[in-house]
């Protein structure tokens, strides 16, 4: 029986999921494209339509059908054998039954969600449709956003999740319930429920809003195995479509705001929703990875958010990072005091529209504030416009665009030239290290992404042959398993612990992928051989920086060495593929 992975394969070419997702050209039997997955003028990016894979020669990103949609959509491979299953029409079903024993811990929590999002919805009563209503929601909208309600009571949740048969650790694994002496209550009570949903539409998180005044205003899931504050954009699921075709996206700030929008037609809307860009618990790297995926989608990032709020927004802050990753940001001119939802509530799409046509660029907006604030204090205007503005210009990527912003800035506020690219190069100097970081954290993503990848699908073939080898019989002294797994172990090492919460999901993947694979046995050959690779431009890298970092003649021939050394041992890993 072929499995589902193969089959999928069978129904969809590389180039056409690929193609539905970035442009590609014509080159000889291959296809090349800009890279997703890096920032590039020229492209790097080959298709082997004859071999189903995709190589970048830039950053090295490499694979087939599923690891491009697990890296575009930033998803688990679950995630993305979901996604390519639907659209292959291959159903999973009768597979996953044969999996039931195996269903990961994840997998509950995953139903756990989709239950309680069910539940939430079947409580929503006519007094909070009416104020859904009032704040300019259609029914179709709290339909299409499986907006529900949670009751003012202690645990009705809970209650019906146990008759559905969940376990008490279940559920308080999934956030929904908190534990106290006197037992299990639910986490959320009187509140507006809205789901927050991964790239794939799956249930992983909720956010609720209280129905009248009270602290907080909203209430959001703690960490879980399946939600990490760090990874949601919210609307990310309905959005990523519009994105890609519209060729932009808008970033507002919170549930409402993007529900809002995208009634208003802007399904291109995302929104940090009081977790992943606007904590600033939430790290720099992850910032960049949460742009990162818009990046790859489109590289234009239009920001709303209410202007009263300007100087602590985090989107604000994201705006300059995303300047940094290459992106053409603008950001909507609001009024004072009003968000977006507020916006469209009062006076309709058509004002929604309005502002986002006419948004200006990031550096432009910020300015005109600077300038409509301080309009009789030149000096004080100076120093808003090095503090807060400069380091914008700074993030910008090409000089040519820093000069033209220097001209602008310099003709709007009378301050000259001269005087500001001395502010901007002392500000290059203090903002060096960020930049670069930034930079760096950009570039790196991807190829942290690969090392792990490889680990990943090599620990999934030995515990999935462990696995067959635990079940096989041992009275025949015959492990069903021809797979030298504890040799994979072995040369795995410390890497095991890192996944163990996931073990099920890496057994589930390896067996999808490999049952009844013949070239099982190279594969993972070639799999070493790319992890080694991977170490030893890890290891290049390293020494480049610090053959940078040396004014000492001496280190400097000795680094060059090193680096000789890398460079053969890569050659061999070249030769050894032959
Ligand atoms: N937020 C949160 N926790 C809070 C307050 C806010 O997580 N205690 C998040 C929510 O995602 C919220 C966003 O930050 O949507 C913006 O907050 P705010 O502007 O205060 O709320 P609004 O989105 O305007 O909410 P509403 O319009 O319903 O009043
Ligand atoms: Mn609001």
């Amino acid at each position: 029986m072929n499995s589902p992975v193969q089959k999928i394969k069978e129904r969809l070419s590389i180039e056409e999921v690929v193609s539905s997702y970035i442009k590609l050209e014509k080159t000889g039997v291959n296809l090349k494209a800009k890279c997703p997955f890096h920032n590039e003028k020229t492209p790097s990016f080959f298709i082997s339509p004859d071999r189903g894979t995709y190589y970048c020669f830039g950053c090295g990103a490499s694979g087939d059908i599923f690891t491009f949609v697990e890296e575009f959509e930033g998803l688990d491979f679950k995630g993305a054998l979901k996604l390519l299953a639907d659209r292959a029409g291959v159903p999973l079903k009768a597979y996953s039954k044969e999996m039931k024993e195996a269903e990961s811990e994840k997998e509950k929590l995953y139903r756990a969600m989709e239950k309680a999002e069910k539940f939430f919805i079947s409580n929503l009563e006519t007094k909070q449709i009416e104020y859904l209503k009032s704040r300019g929601l259609s029914e179709k909208t709290i339909k299409d956003f499986g907006i529900g309600f949670a009751k003012d009571d202690w645990r009705t949740l809970y209650e019906h999740l146990k008759l559905t048969g969940f376990s008490d650790l279940e559920i308080e694994r999934a956030g929904l319930i908190k534990k106290t002496e006197k037992g299990y209550y639910d986490r959320f009570r009187n509140r507006i429920m809205f789901p927050m949903n991964d790239s794939s539409g799956r249930v992983i998180a909720f956010s609720g809003r209280i129905t009248g005044e009270g602290e907080p205003k909203y209430l959001n899931s703690p960490e879980t195995p399946i939600f990490s504050k760090n990874a949601v954009l919210y609307g990310i699921d309905k959005a990523k479509d519009s994105i890609r075709k519209n060729n932009f996206s808008v970033l507002v700030e919170g549930q409402m705001d993007l529900i809002l929008s995208h009634q208003a037609g802007y399904k291109n809307t995302i929104a940090t929703s009081g977790t992943a860009l606007s904590d600033s618990t939430v790290s720099k790297e992850n910032v960049v990875s949460n742009l990162g995926l818009v990046r790859r989608l489109s590289e234009n990032l239009v920001l709303a958010f209410d202007a009263d709020k300007a100087g602590a927004s985090a989107t604000i802050r994201a705006g300059k990072i995303a300047l940094s990753l290459g992106m053409d940001v603008k950001v909507v001119d609001m009024p004072d005091g009003v968000d977006p939802a507020d916006l469209i509530g009062k006076t309709g799409s058509d004002a929604w529209r309005e502002a986002i046509k006419n948004s200006k660029h990031v550096i432009e907006f910020l300015l005109s504030k600077v300038l409509k604030n301080y309009s009789n204090d030149t000096r004080k205007a100076g120093r808003e416009i090095k503090g807060t503005i400069l380091p914008f210009v700074n993030a910008l990527e090409s000089s040519i665009e820093k000069m033209h912003f220097i001209k602008k800035i310099s003709d709007l506020s009378g301050i000259s030239q001269n005087a500001l690219q001395d502010d901007l190069k002392k500000i290059e100097q203090e903002f060096r290290y960020e930049k670069e970081e930034i930079k760096e954290a950009g570039e790196s993503l991807t190829k942290m992404y690969r090392k792990d990848y490889i680990e990943r699908k090599l620990l999934g073939i030995a515990l999935w042959q462990q696995s067959l080898a635990d079940v096989g019989r041992p009275e025949l002294g015959r492990p069903t398993s021809a797979i030298d797994f504890k040799a994979i172990f072995e040369k795995l090492g410390e890497v095991y612990k890192k996944y163990e919460v996931v073990k099920q999901d890496l057994i589930f993947e390896a067996e999808v992928f490999y049952t009844n694979n013949e070239k099982l046995e190279n594969s993972i050959t070639e799999m070493f051989l790319n992890l080694e690779e991977e170490n030893i431009n890890e290891e290049l890298s390293k020494k480049m920086l610090e053959l940078r970092q040396t004014s000492n003649e001496e280190i400097g021939k000795k680094i060059l060495k090193e680096i000789n050394e890398l460079n053969k041992k890569k050659e061999n890993i070249k030769n050894n593929r032959k």
